[in-house]
């Protein structure tokens, strides 16, 4: 187990390359088992979650060449091995639930995939995917097994085509039902639902792939059943989290960071709230420049939301800008309804935030009724001190990562494997830009096991699993 130690107070100043985006890139290779050519993707970026997906795609029967370093990677799953995914991915991230919607189409056995895991920010239920998958004709069970559940799934009569309309645009279910429907007979329609880019570009690919798929501007994605398939080569896109949270660091440092390949198209909700609160940036050809430029404007209300609307994981680092702007800014969380645990750590590094059960702002959201903690405010500027972090999450990590960058002293930052998952080559990046921030080894402790297990899937080689 490894922490960093970050020594702040230094603007961070030069240029970085985006690198392609986690939450495309892992459903990429998911989507990709739908047929048994060879498809080749560039851009792919070198963290943990695309690690244990491309462990996953193995154990299935994919055959996986990846050049790191070149960034780019070959699979191709001529046949499947098996469509068990083994216990040990319980809980590892978002990714194995997909695994039904991609499988379901390729083979009459029972597809068993292990309860799935992603980070504590709310209860994360999978209903919508399981009812989404249902309409289509697939049986999907929920059953305890030794130690925890597992959900057994199979469409022994095939898939057929439905209109399915989500009560909630989630992109993990649009995607799962996306998946599915492309081998359905006939055509499906989801209505409400996800458009996020990562969704958009899981359709760029299917349709290189031999999908037919239309997106209507009333959220509704019609989906044809492909009859032929076809080698794919997709360039991943950028990744937004990414650049949105470098370029946050940039501006509360007061310094000034070119992200290469930054895609202007994808940030135009977090870039209007920036300019709001006065954070300097310019549009180029091959990227976004992002700097400094005049005190910071409190006074700013922001929701996050489904897109187009300001994504939910900007929302963590914007508190710690939020910061450092002079006044009042009010934020509510409409995504999850428990996305503020980490600020109790910036509460003690000295940011003024307040959190409440109200829906402060504009509408009513899902949580109105609940006593979940989803607004907050935050009053600045405020010079915060040094602090040392244990991260409960991949988002609050980088949070907790531009706070320790603002501050002169000495932070260290703990559960650092969050940020492995996420960011690729954070400490390198980073470093590049001026900071002085080094990765040390912990003393292990008995927590730490948790982590181990996170640590085994990385390296884990296949292995026949063992379902009772
Ligand atoms: N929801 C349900 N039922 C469902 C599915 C979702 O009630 O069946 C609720 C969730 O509980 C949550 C909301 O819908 O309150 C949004 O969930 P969604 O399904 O849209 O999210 P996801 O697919 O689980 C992905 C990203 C998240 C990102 C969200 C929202 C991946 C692997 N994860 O999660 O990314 O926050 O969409 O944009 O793509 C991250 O990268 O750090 C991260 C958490």
């Amino acid at each position: 187990m490894e922490l960093l130690k970050i020594k702040g107070g230094k603007p961070l100043q030069g240029q970085i390359k985006a690198s392609g985006a986690k939450n495309a890139m892992t459903k990429l290779l998911v989507a990709s088992l739908l047929s048994d050519k060879k498809c080749t993707f560039y851009n792919v970026p070198n963290i943990g979650d695309v690690e244990i997906t491309v462990n996953l795609c193995r154990e299935i029967g994919s055959e996986i060449k990846w050049d790191k370093k070149a960034k780019t990677l070959e699979i191709a799953t001529p046949d499947l091995k098996t469509s068990y995914v083994p216990q040990r991915y319980s809980g590892s991230n978002r990714i194995p639930i997909l695994m039904i919607g991609a499988l379901l189409g390729r083979t009459d056995e029972d597809i068993i995939v292990p309860t799935i895991g992603g980070d504590l920010i709310g209860s994360r239920p999978v209903d919508l995917h399981i009812h989404a998958l249902h309409k289509l004709g697939a049986r999907i069970e929920y059953r305890e097994m030794k130690k925890e559940g597992a959900y057994f799934a199979q469409a022994h009569q095939g898939l057929k085509g439905a209109i399915i309309t989500l009560n909630y645009p989630s992109v993990g279910a649009t995607e799962n039902t996306i998946l599915a429907a492309v081998r359905a007979k006939g055509t499906t329609l989801i209505k409400n639902a996800a458009i996020e880019p990562e969704i958009i570009d899981l359709i760029l690919f299917l349709q290189k792939l031999g999908a037919n798929i239309t997106v209507d501007v009333d959220r509704t994605i019609c989906i044809q059943q492909a009859h032929k398939f076809h080698e794919v080569e997709h360039t991943v896109m950028a990744d937004r989290n990414e650049v949105a949270s470098y370029a946050m660091a940039a501006i509360s440092t007061k310094g000034r960071v070119f992200i290469e390949g930054a895609e202007h198209l994808n940030m135009i909700a977090f870039l209007n709230k920036l300019r709001e609160m006065g954070g300097g940036f310019q549009i180029k050809q091959n990227g976004i420049e992002f700097f400094y430029e005049e005190t910071l404007r409190g006074g700013v209300h922001l929701e996050t939301d489904v897109h187009p609307g300001f994504m939910t994981d900007w929302q963590q680092p914007f508190v710690v800008l939020m910061t450092q702007a002079h006044g009042c800014c009010v934020i509510h969380e409409t995504v999850y309804e428990n996305r503020f645990g980490y600020t109790h750590m910036l509460k003690e590094m000295g940011a003024d935030i307040e959190l409440f059960t109200q829906c402060l702002g504009g509408k009513q959201c899902r949580f109105a009724s609940s006593d979940h903690h989803h607004s907050l405010v935050v009053k600045g500027p405020t010079q915060l001190k040094a602090k040392d972090f244990s991260i409960p999450d991949l988002r609050a990590g980088f949070a907790y990562v531009m706070a320790a960058l603002l501050v002169a002293d000495t932070s260290t930052i703990s559960n650092v494997d969050y940020l492995d998952r996420g960011y690729e080559d954070l400490v390198g990046k980073l470093t590049h830009l001026g900071a002085d921030i080094t990765r040390v080894s912990a003393p292990k402790k008995a927590s730490d096991k948790g982590k181990a297990a996170l640590q085994n899937l990385l390296q884990t080689p296949a292995e026949t699993p063992t379902v009772v």
